[in-house]
């Protein structure tokens, strides 16, 4: 994937190196991540029903990876929601700053895998919906 940032969450396909051994796929910077890494995190174990996310990041840039299971990643812009069903290791959504994003429908088993542009801080998180509306209108996210 080309190193531009774009404004909207999309697919980024990972790539899938094949052999009798099994499968590899890589994130790599300069390759298809459209930022430099600061973070690594990743979510297991979540009961069935919960949700997870429910906010978006002034700053941060993500990409999120279903390394086993599956799960729906909802963003929305302000203006157009889309929900994403991540279930294959060689694809990755990338979710840009500025997003509202809720992983929800876990299966069971899964791990979600984030890939972060920036250190973690509370401050970097919007975490009131009417806030994130309020700051999308006004054009300071
Ligand atoms: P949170 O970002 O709210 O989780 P999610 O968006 O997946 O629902 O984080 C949950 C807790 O973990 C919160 O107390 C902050 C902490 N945390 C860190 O300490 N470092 C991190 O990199 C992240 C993502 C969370």
């Amino acid at each position: 994937m080309a190193k531009e940032k774009s404004k909207k969450a999309h697919i980024v396909s990972l790539g899938k190196i094949r052999d009798k051994r099994g499968n590899l796929s890589v994130v790599e910077e300069g390759g298809s991540l459209p930022f430099e890494i600061a973070r690594t995190y990743w979510i297991y174990d979540v009961p069935g029903g919960e949700h997870r996310g429910g906010h978006a990041y002034y700053k941060s840039e993500e990409l999120i990876i279903a390394l086993s299971g599956s799960f729906e990643v909802e963003v929305s812009d302000g203006k157009e929601e889309r929900t994403f069903r991540l279930e294959h290791c060689d694809k990755a959504l990338y979710v840009p700053a500025g997003v509202w994003r809720q992983l929800r429908n876990f299966a069971t088993n899964s791990t979600a895998l984030v890939v972060a542009s920036t250190p973690y801080s509370a401050r970097d998180y919007i975490r009131k919906k009417a806030l994130f509306i309020d700051l999308k209108n006004r054009g300071e996210i």
